[in-house]
């Protein structure tokens, strides 16, 4: 991983000096704290410049006349009243590119238009928009290979941010919880990028694993004991590969004792060849990332563990590879799951709802949770559907989903609720067996919906289709990474405002 940011917070000290980082508001104001001989200098580069303080807008001044300072970066951001805490994350993100060459930065965190210091937990959303727009996966570039510069990546130095603000002693509290989420994040990108040969269910059952040292309980189950549950349907996409399966149990136990579980369940395929109806090469590559979901799991287990949330939380995360074999399973085959349902597979290729059928049984069947939702990069349909700025969300539980809808307006991880119902039943009735993993051209996520649904057993339940927006969506401010973590914030966010005591 690229080197993150050092952030600190620090009491504001005027007049700054080296590197700084002002904010500017869409009037073309500055704090009313800051040293009236550095205004006077920036009011007359704002005007040749034209700057207006527009949202995310920047402007690098060097050693401006009067100062001694060596560089100064107006960061614009609009109209103050309106910044939601996404906004302040996106202006971290902003201010990180705008500075990581300098080595060392302060910001003056002085709102603009009066001399009141910007809010503790507006103050920590901006570094941890910083430390997520600094992420790069570059583990496997030696330092021999060349960044964008000429020079060496690994040669430059992290960023040390100063965050000068009076409000420090609780930005530094409230930066404690969000650079723990954000370490989530970054897990979960770390995992999606992570190449599959590197990333076998194993590895991936070892990084869960590794939670143990934030409090998180971890079991891993392997292919005997999964066998012994009758888990027959994971296991059956397991089984053209090389590569053991695991499934990876973690609980944080942080809320009430005794208290209902909530549950979190990921489809972790560490790639996926289609199985005997097997992809084409063009892209296939991209079918490192089929486990999305499991990566957001584990980054929310990460997330909630490392800010301590007080909630009682299940993450469970089904490991396996999808490969061709002579021991691959083949079209036709029919499986039982372990909810004692058949399934005629007619693609191999839509295997990860094989995966969650046995992951959401056991789930719903051990934890009795209180809601249980499952996050998959299920289905090629939900990207022709809603594209790379929307996860599908189809749920059997209205509040759950209006609680999933409004979690992802405030953190901009969006999600938008799809259709079910009996009538989508009928396409994937099977002549052989209780039902066919695969319900034809039409409908292609809702089908795979309510095939998941057949496991869930009235259990509150929301499934999030991510295959458009876990990896190779836009970049943005906060991410400029492939594996974009998308579900740890959106569910971290969903945990906070609803479930913890
Ligand atoms: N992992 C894929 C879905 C996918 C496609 C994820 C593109 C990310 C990007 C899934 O296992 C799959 O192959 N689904 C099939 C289902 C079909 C055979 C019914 C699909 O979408 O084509
Ligand atoms: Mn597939
Ligand atoms: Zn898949």
């Amino acid at each position: 991983m690229a080197e993150l940011p050092a952030i600190t917070f620090t009491k504001l000290e005027q007049p700054a000096k080296g590197n700084i980082i002002v904010l500017c508001n869409a009037k073309g104001k500055f704090a009313a704290s800051i040293d009236s001989a550095l205004v006077k200098s920036l009011n007359k580069i704002t005007k040749i410049a034209d700057f207006t303080g527009k949202i995310r807008t920047t402007l690098e001044c060097i050693n401006p006349t009067g100062t001694s300072l060596q560089r100064v970066v107006i960061l614009g951001v609009g109209d103050v009243g309106k910044l939601t805490d996404h906004d302040w994350m996106r202006l971290g993100g902003k201010a990180f590119k705008a500075a990581s060459a300098f080595g060392e930065v302060t910001v003056i965190a002085d709102l603009p238009g009066n001399s009141a210091p910007v809010s503790a937990e507006n103050a920590a959303d901006f570094a941890y928009g910083a430390k997520l727009a600094a992420y790069k996966f570059d583990n496997y570039k030696t330092s021999s290979s060349k960044s964008d510069s000429g020079k060496p990546d690994k040669a430059k130095p992290a960023l040390k941010m100063s965050i000068a603000t009076d409000n420090a002693t609780n930005a530094r509290k409230a930066w404690k919880s969000a650079s723990g989420v954000a370490d989530g994040v970054l897990l979960a990108r770390d995992l999606v990028n992570e190449p599959a040969n590197i990333l076998t269910p194993k590895e991936f059952a070892n990084r869960a694993e590794a939670l143990g040292k934030l409090g998180v309980e971890v079991e891993i189950l392997d292919q005997k004991q999964m066998s012994k549950l009758g888990m027959r349907t994971l296991l059956g996409v397991s089984q053209g590969s090389a590569l053991p399966p695991f499934m990876a149990v973690m609980q944080w136990n942080g809320g009430k004792k005794k208290e209902q579980p909530i549950a979190f369940v990921g489809k972790g395929v560490t790639f996926d060849t289609g199985g005997i109806s097997i992809k084409p090469a063009g892209g296939m590559e991209d079918m490192k990332g089929d486990m999305g979901g499991a990566a957001a799991v584990t980054g929310l287990m990460h997330a909630l563990a490392a800010r301590k949330a007080r909630a009682n939380v299940v993450g469970i995360i089904g490991l396996v590879e999808n490969a061709v074999d002579g021991k691959a399973q083949r079209p036709g085959d029919i499986v039982k799951s372990m909810s004692g349902k058949t399934i005629e597979v007619l693609n191999t290729d839509a295997e990860g709802r094989l995966v969650l059928a046995d992951a959401l049984w056991y789930c719903q069947d051990r934890f009795k949770p209180k809601f249980m939702i499952n996050l998959a990069t299920l289905t090629g349909a939900i990207l022709v559907a809603l594209g790379h700025h929307h996860a599908g969300l189809f749920s059997n539980n209205d509040e759950l989903a209006d609680r999933l809808f409004g979690a992802g307006q405030v953190t901009d991880e969006k999600v938008w609720r799809m259709p079910m119902g009996d009538d989508y039943d009928k396409l994937i009735d099977s002549k052989n067996a209780d039902m066919k993993n695969i319900g034809g051209r039409l409908a292609g996520s809702i089908t795979a919906a309510q095939f998941l649904q057949k496991f869930v057993n009235d259990v509150p339940w929301a499934h999030l289709d991510v295959a458009g927006t876990a990896m190779g969506s836009p970049q943005n401010e906060i991410n400029r990474s492939w594996g974009s973590g998308f579900g740890v914030r959106l569910l971290d966010r969903l945990v906070k405002d609803h479930y913890e005591s």
